[in-house]
């Protein structure tokens, strides 16, 4: 399974890159999330003042210049796609050894933690197994940190065409979650507070804090 959401984000790094910078009306409608969570992203490493930021599924860097502009003391981005990897590293190569960039699928990749904000977005989508994921945040998380994620949500409209762009045309599973199901798995996972919001009809973020 995880092979197959690897050959996607290997064959559509540069695509998948390219939405931030797509100007077209109907595009930024269509994925207004992609701003949305960058944005909380930011505005929660400016809430820490100097955090070191763990970007899981970190992809082309999009979010990690934004955390490293916005004061982060140290990055580590891990994504097990190379051609995401190597557009990361064009990315924030600015900012020297502030940041890191590991190539490897997240729950085998060697990470010397802990951090004060996990950043996990456009990530669950496509985990089969979230639940591993949530513990090993948890488990690289600083006390007093959290983790920043975001999570679609089946909607009559998008749910399908979700479906058939990405599993029956792509061949890429995906996978959606509840607000019941969020606060059940991170609390489960030994966060103290889920705090899950939901900006959209299609997906939710979440904050969940390690007290
Ligand atoms: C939709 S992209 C999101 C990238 C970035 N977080 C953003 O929001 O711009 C999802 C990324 O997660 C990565 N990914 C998915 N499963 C992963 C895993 N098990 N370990 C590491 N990376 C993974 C993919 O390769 C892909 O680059």
């Amino acid at each position: 399974m995880p092979q197959r959401v690897r050959r996607r984000f290997r064959e559509k790094a540069r695509a998948f890159d390219d939405l931030y910078e797509d100007q077209r009306p109907l595009v930024r409608l269509l994925r207004p999330g992609l701003f949305r969570r960058r944005r909380l992203a930011a505005d929660t490493v400016r809430a820490y003042g100097a955090p070191r930021v763990l970007d899981v599924g970190c992809g082309s860097g999009r979010i990690g210049e934004f955390a490293l502009d916005t004061g982060a003391s140290r990055y580590v981005g891990v994504d097990f796609s190379e051609p995401m990897i190597e557009l990361a590293a064009a990315r924030l190569e600015r900012f020297g050894p502030r940041a890191e960039l590991i190539v490897g699928d997240f729950l085998e990749a060697p990470l010397d933690g802990p951090f004060d904000v996990v950043l996990a977005l456009g990530l669950f989508d496509y985990l089969a197994q979230p639940h591993l994921f949530s513990r090993r945040m948890f488990e690289l998380c600083a006390d007093g940190g959290c983790v920043v994620g975001s999570f679609p949500a089946w909607s009559l409209i998008k749910g399908p065409i979700r479906k058939l762009r990405y599993e029956w045309i792509g061949n890429c599973p995906i996978f959606n979650y509840t607000r019941r199901e969020l606060q059940l798995m991170f609390g489960a996972s030994g966060f103290d507070r889920v705090q899950v919001l939901s900006p959209g009809r299609s997906g939710f973020l979440l904050r969940a804090y390690r007290a």
